[in-house]
């Protein structure tokens, strides 16, 4: 496993990523292209052993909070705690920029998703009714990282 600041050079694999992820929500070409070259995105890539980009995850670092854009894993890779790794990569890569907290806005039904946020203890914070479009609604989810640790081969915790 590598974890590593995706490129400019990535972004074909970025698309078909995008692609196989969201049937009708999905991102443009000049949407990532923007996300790579902003200098407040922090854009992660996990790439297999023969350099292959099969997940990614970007950022927004605002002020004191990480905002979390996206995160998408290929098809036949979920399942195997890629987001996982990727977002605690994300995460405390926030937490060296100065961010507390970290907020995200995930689609109710989107079950997969809220899981893998719940697991790594996010909460919901708030509702927004059709933020995705006509009963498509928002959770706001957050997770305070001022006093988290992380090891490797260990859960997120945050200390009490
Ligand atoms: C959501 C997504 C990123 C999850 O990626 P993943 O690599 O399969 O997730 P992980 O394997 O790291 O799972 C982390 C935890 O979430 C749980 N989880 C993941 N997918 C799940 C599912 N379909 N159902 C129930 N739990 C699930 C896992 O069981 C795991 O918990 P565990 O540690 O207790 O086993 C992936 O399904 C995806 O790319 N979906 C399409 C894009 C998307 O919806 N992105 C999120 C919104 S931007």
């Amino acid at each position: 496993m590598i974890v590593s600041r995706a490129k400019v050079d990535d972004l074909d694999a970025i698309m078909s990523l995008e692609a196989s992820g969201f049937d009708n929500a999905g991102w443009s070409r000049d949407s990532w292209a923007e996300e790579l070259t902003s200098p407040d995105r922090q854009v992660l890539a996990y790439r297999d052993a023969d350099d292959r980009l099969v997940a990614v995850a970007t950022l927004h670092l605002v002020a004191d909070f990480g905002d979390l854009l996206r995160v998408v894993v290929a098809p036949e890779r979920r399942g195997q705690g890629i987001a996982r790794k990727l977002l605690i990569a994300s995460i405390l890569m926030a937490q060296a920029h100065g961010a507390v907290r970290i907020l995200l806005e995930v689609e109710e039904h989107n079950a997969p998703a809220r899981a893998v946020y719940a697991r790594l203890g996010f909460s919901p914070i708030d509702r927004r009714r059709d933020y995705y479009g006509p009963d498509l609604h928002a959770l706001v989810m957050e997770l305070p990282i001022e006093s988290l640790s992380y090891s490797p081969g260990s859960p997120l915790e945050v200390a009490s």
